[in-house]
């Protein structure tokens, strides 16, 4: 059972760490180190509840709230974002204290509506409107498609919190709370893949957003996001990490991304990864079997790249189902900056190197070569070949 943890003299944390969760959005996104849902209690003359937790513990949420506050006591609830991750527990709670007045965007009225169907107690707000709640005060941002249409920030004056719900946020169980007293390489980790893989697509509103609320000269000590720690410690470094991620980011990086179904063409990735070396010493090369690997993991490496190899064997005329499924996921995250180019072997027809280039391009990708092909299994000069087709691929960068 989670209880209550204090944060400040006014804010508690009263969410759920999932310590067993290992995917999250359905299927789609791997969570190897689990994740937490993050909902705050705020208490001064009036009481103010923000955000709630994913809907398998909301009972369990709703048990442990009653053991921090009388619900009948919570004066407001502040939705952020309406996804059920936090905005499950919901309903429950609403069972309990139906009346309660639920501030949320006009957007967040039309999601929680269209997941719930229920006709609550809603005030929409917008930017800059403020709930007193003594002497403190919740100020309200709004923050669309920092994911979805419906998500804001609020603001806690006096305490100098921001509540940036999914942003800055990590899916990464600890007990912990903080982020001064966690694991800084896993943290990052968790942070920099979180980015990657939810807010990639969305990074020209990212940092028009920071910026935006950076020209306010808002004092922030902490920042509490949705999921993972709370940024206590030097909470400008986060900040400052997301406009570094959203600007087109990139490390000294290569990502060779391949299927292959006899080895052929994992031969091939790592005869073009010893060419690119032998060109720039400097670069980290990095070989990732889609196949085998998961797809979260690739797509976090892929960001932090300056280039990408794509490579599968032919079949039916066509590459790897494993290709497959990370073109269908890149495709929609709107990468800039990056250079590719395919790779790979065949029998007879050979068509996986073309199609792959042109869903590079599609993705984003500045294709920089029309790519490699091997006829059946690479043989010495086949392989000095691909390693020529690195060095060619390093010089293009
Ligand atoms: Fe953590 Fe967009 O929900």
């Amino acid at each position: 059972m989670q209880m209550s943890k204090k944060v400040t003299d006014k804010v508690s944390w009263v969410g759920k760490v999932d310590w067993e969760l290992t995917r999250f959005h359905g299927e789609e996104y791997s969570t190897w180190q689990g994740s937490s849902y993050n909902s705050y209690l705020v208490r001064d003359e009036k009481t103010a509840l923000i955000d709630t937790v994913w809907l398998p513990y909301d009972e369990e949420f709703v048990t442990n709230l009653k053991q921090t506050v009388e619900l009948d006591a919570i004066d407001y609830i502040i939705i952020n974002h309406a996804e059920i991750d936090h905005s499950g527990a919901l309903p429950r709670l609403m069972k309990e204290i139906p009346n309660t007045p639920i501030y949320c965007t006009r957007n967040g009225i039309k999601s929680l509506q269209g997941h719930y169907h229920q006709d609550w107690n809603f005030v929409p707000v917008k930017t800059g409107d403020t709930l007193q709640l003594g002497s403190t005060s919740l100020v309200f941002v709004e923050a669309p498609m920092l994911h979805w249409p419906d998500t804001m920030f609020t603001y806690m004056t006096g305490e100098n919190i921001l509540f940036s719900n999914d942003a800055f946020g990590q899916h990464y169980a600890t007990e912990a709370l903080y982020n001064d007293r966690v694991d800084q390489c896993e943290l990052f980790a968790e942070a920099i893949k979180y980015y990657a893989n939810i807010l990639t697509p969305f990074s020209s509103q990212v940092a028009k957003k920071i910026n935006e609320v950076l020209a306010l000269e808002l004092s922030v000590d902490m920042i509490c996001p949705s999921h993972g720690v709370i940024w206590r410690s030097e909470p400008i470094r986060i900040v400052q990490k997301y406009l570094e991620w959203a600007d087109s980011y990139q490390e000294n990086q290569i990502t060779i991304v391949y299927d292959t179904m006899w080895n052929a063409t994992r031969r091939m990735a790592e005869a073009i990864a010893k060419g690119i070396q032998e060109i720039d010493g400097s670069a980290t090369v990095k070989l990732m079997n889609a196949g085998k690997e998961d797809k979260n993991d690739i797509i976090t490496e892929i960001f932090r790249s300056k280039a990408i190899l794509v490579g599968s064997s032919t079949i039916n005329r066509r590459y790897l189902s494993s290709i497959g499924a990370l073109f269908e996921t890149i495709k929609g995250m709107r990468f800039s900056g990056k250079k590719a180019a395919a790779f790979g072997s065949y029998g007879w027809s050979g068509e996986s190197v073309k199609l792959m280039a042109a869903d590079l391009a599609e993705a984003g990708f500045e294709v920089v070569n029309e790519g490699c092909r091997v006829l059946w299994m690479p043989d010495g000069d086949a392989l000095d070949a691909c390693r020529e087709f690195g060095r060619q691929f390093g010089q293009a960068l």
